[in-house]
């Protein structure tokens, strides 16, 4: 293994896997989804994507990981499958997108950081001029930029390990203390009742879509990340238990952002629930003022580490983001792993750029595009979730699906799988796992995929 890493035990690929499902994903994007798309009706979907449709889709990229210890391109052809090199790049491509526009967030999220220790609690009604802001956003960003280099530079096994045992279980705490506050708001209950019981007239393909999308960003998976991560696993560990903790622990913290954030929005809004569609700035608007009702000292402390710590689970995302591109130029193109990364973080900055620049301060990337059969223009930003979110994740899945069930084959599957996992051969989650991989995935997430790709960026409507 050229230049790469291995975790001291299982625990440490757990926590750094984890530490890749659980970031942004789950505190900035996830409660502005469920917003747009109506509450919990979106929160059901995206419960069924995640454990019916994604758990099967992890299990069988860290088994392709393990299998092959290489990055996503690399395993598919040590596998014997030269042509389905193609999707690894795919995959990483994707990766690369996603980190572009990842870290221009995760800037705003420490920018946040910095504006609430200083006691500048009107930043949440400022949220328009900070993002348009992009020398000080950009700032922001080409720092976490060096940081994320940084730590992949050093190896995988170093830097996160230390980091997510300490501050996951910190943010979480944190996370269940301000659920605790929201409830007790005024017009909680209201809050709570948006995101807990479910208007399925409020369903819709554009929602199930985006709750796809959801799934497949939050838990990391549909571009090898995992298939990465997954060649750091030990060959006796479990891979299925490993992946059931990751999904739960990812899920559980989207569900507590969402407890913590709707009695806010209910209380800011007076119960009307108007603005909680909002989008991408949601938990920036609405957050600021929530630390500030706890008063100047309290806020201040609670309010700044709250950003910081969100920083923090970015970054051991954005670190997972840039090891895929990384793995994949020092396994493939046996580039030395501190060069790789020096020109990988260089070059997803410089793809990041137009992301920075698209809300509100160039107009060509603020209204970057208008899809056919919508009347609003998108951003530079959104577009490139639309792309890598919506689109290339849920097809990498699907794609991942039928390469282990007709490609590589079940059987094959399976005996990695149980390599860890003594009871697995017969069992009702041999069972399940392989009427997933094989039926239901490349099914469900193929129809759903080409449904929401028409309609997104074409305006067709099959339904
Ligand atoms: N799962 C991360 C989050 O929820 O913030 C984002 C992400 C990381 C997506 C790594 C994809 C990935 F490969």
């Amino acid at each position: 293994m050229a230049g790469r890493g291995s975790f001291s035990n299982k625990l440490g690929f757990i926590l750094a896997a984890a530490g890749s499902a659980v970031g942004l994903g789950n505190i900035w994007s996830f409660p502005f989804e469920v917003g747009a798309g109506g509450g919990a009706a979106f929160l059901v979907m995206y419960l069924i994507f995640c454990f019916i449709l994604c758990f099967p889709v992890m299990v069988t990229e860290i088994a392709i990981g393990r299998k092959t210890q290489l990055n996503p391109a690399g395993a598919y052809a040590a596998l014997g499958f030269k042509k389905w090199k193609i999707l690894g790049i795919l995959g990483i491509l994707s990766g690369v997108v996603i980190l572009s526009f990842y870290n221009v967030v995760a800037g705003w999220a420490f920018g946040y950081f910095v504006e609430l220790l200083s006691g500048n609690f009107d930043i949440g009604n400022q949220f328009g001029s900070f993002i348009k802001d992009v020398f000080k956003v950009g700032g922001y960003a080409i720092l976490f930029m060096l940081a994320t280099a940084f730590i992949v530079s050093k190896g995988v096994a170093g830097g996160i390990e230390k980091a997510s045992k300490i501050l996951m279980p910190t943010l979480i705490i944190m996370i269940l203390g301000l659920v605790i506050y929201s409830l007790t708001l005024d017009n909680a209950f209201k809050g709570l009742s948006f995101y807990l019981v479910p208007d399925f007239s409020k369903l819709s393909l554009g929602v199930m879509g985006n709750a796809m999308g959801q799934a497949f960003f939050s838990l990391s998976l549909g571009m090898g990340a995992l298939i990465t991560y997954g060649s750091y696993v030990g060959k006796d560990d479990n891979i299925v238990s490993s992946a059931a903790f990751i999904t739960l622990a990812d899920v559980g913290i989207a569900f507590i952002a969402g407890l913590m954030m709707f009695p806010m929005v209910a209380y800011l809004t007076d119960g009307t629930m108007e603005g909680a569609g909002q989008g991408a700035g949601l938990i920036f608007t609405v957050l600021p003022g929530a630390f500030q009702s706890l008063g100047p000292t309290l806020g201040v402390v609670i309010g700044s580490l709250f950003f910081l710590l969100l920083s923090f689970a970015a970054l051991t995302s954005t670190v997972s983001l840039l090891e895929v591109p990384v793995a994949y130029i020092v396994d493939e193109k046996g580039v030395r792993r501190s060069r790789a990364v020096w020109i990988m973080a260089g070059i997803i900055f410089a793809l990041g750029l137009p992301s920075l620049l698209s809300n509100g301060y160039s107009a060509f990337f603020s209204s970057f595009i208008t899809y056919v059969g919508s009347e609003n223009a998108t951003s530079f930003m959104d577009f490139a979730q639309n792309v890598a979110n919506d689109t290339f994740l849920p097809l990498g899945g699907c794609m991942i699906s039928i390469f282990a069930a007709y490609a590589w084959k079940t059987k094959n599957l399976n005996e990695e799988i149980a390599k860890g996992y003594p009871g697995y051969m017969g069992s009702f989650v041999q069972k399940y796992l392989n009427f997933a991989i094989t039926i239901l995935c490349p099914l469900v997430l193929g129809t759903m995929f080409l449904l929401t790709f028409l309609q997104t960026f074409f305006g067709v409507n099959l339904f």
